[in-house]
């Protein structure tokens, strides 16, 4: 039994935040920021919208495309690190939302990578036959928490959400392989430090804090990671791969693992100009409008990785229905 994505769904706030409006704000250019991340604009969420507002939406989309109702559903599976309340989880206000009443639901934590993270959690319900319909959805709001006067983190994320609903099918499509890492001895580089228990209060601040030179260390080598390692997991060559849809945090993070690789522009999906790191959306955002625009077809092999707080990294191998 594979796990076969059926269909793919997302959702974006309509309010653009600019590289020059941010200028206005603090002291940046966006020439800076095009430059050092290729970062054009942000999506951001009004003070009224939640992440599982984003969650709903795109849940809703990835289901109608796959033909499969909300009552079919045996889970739900929801990566985010910016959920509504630190509990319920938001797979649990989805689950309501949707009306999914027979669908269990959790979140996973796993940062930017959650979306890889849950998919592989998906996949191994689905091929050891425990589930059959299960949605798994990638949402994240960390405009929240971010301080508009930190040039250092502002400039990098956005809103945004993306679903995917899979379900259980006998043959060679679907989530051929998977592959999740961590390494929480770098989990200081890149952390939300207010709010949970060890600090209630918020002590130490309600925004992101992170050392942008150590991540972005950590994220080429945890990106090259799991894209070499899922293609060689599969027995495949990187000759052999449609399309790979990394993780949208950094252009120059994706420039350097595919040239590594000597993957031509047209087999990497690219849409952070637009959107900025949207964290565990990313990559599900990224493959929905990929399969919108005609960039999958049948018989694809797609490689999805990304890498993340934590720290931690994954990537999936899909053979597209
Ligand atoms: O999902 C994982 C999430 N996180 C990431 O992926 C982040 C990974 N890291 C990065 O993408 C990069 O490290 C950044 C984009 C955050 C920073 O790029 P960088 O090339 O590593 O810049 P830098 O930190 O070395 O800073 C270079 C200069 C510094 O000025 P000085 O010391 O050379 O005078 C910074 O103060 O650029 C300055 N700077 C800025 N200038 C204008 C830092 N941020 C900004 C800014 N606008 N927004």
């Amino acid at each position: 039994m594979k796990a076969v994505i059926a269909g793919t769904g997302s959702e974006v706030p309509p309010k653009i935040v600019t590289n020059d409006d941010l200028s206005k704000i603090v002291d940046t250019s966006d020439e800076w920021i095009r430059d050092r991340t290729g970062i054009m604009e942000r999506r951001v969420t009004d003070e009224g919208t939640a992440t599982s507002d984003l969650a709903v939406i795109a849940a809703e989309r990835a289901l109608t495309s796959a033909g499969i109702s909300p009552m079919e559903l045996d889970l739900i599976i929801v990566a985010t690190c910016s959920p509504d309340t630190l509990f319920p989880s938001v797979a649990c206000i989805v689950q309501d939302r949707l009306g999914a009443k027979k669908a269990a639901a959790f979140d996973i934590s796993a940062a930017c990578s959650g979306f890889n993270f849950a998919l592989s959690a998906a996949a191994a319900y689905i091929e050891s036959e425990t589930f059959k319909n299960v949605l798994v959805v990638g949402a994240d709001t960390l405009t929240k928490y971010l301080d508009w006067t930190d040039r250092n983190t502002c400039v990098l994320f956005g809103d945004g959400a993306g679903a995917v609903a899979l379900r259980g099918e006998k043959g060679d499509c679907g989530v051929l392989a998977s592959y999740i890492r961590a390494k929480g001895e770098g989990r200081d580089f890149l952390v939300m430090p207010g709010g949970g228990t060890r600090d209630p209060e918020m002590k130490n601040g309600r925004f992101i804090r992170m050392d942008g030179k150590e991540v972005f260390k950590f994220a080429v080598h945890a990106l090259e990671d799991s894209v070499k390692e899922i293609i060689q997991k599969a027995g495949f060559t990187f000759e052999d791969i449609d399309l790979l849809i990394p993780h949208q945090a950094n252009l120059r993070i994706i420039e350097h693992v595919r040239k590594k690789f000597n993957l031509p522009e047209k087999k990497v999906y690219v849409n952070l100009m637009k959107y900025g790191n949207t964290s565990a959306a990313s990559v599900p955002l990224a493959l929905d409008e990929a399969v919108n625009e005609g960039r999958i077809k049948s018989g694809d092999l797609v490689v999805l990785a990304g890498f993340g707080a934590g720290l931690t990294y994954g990537s999936n191998i899909i053979r597209w229905r």
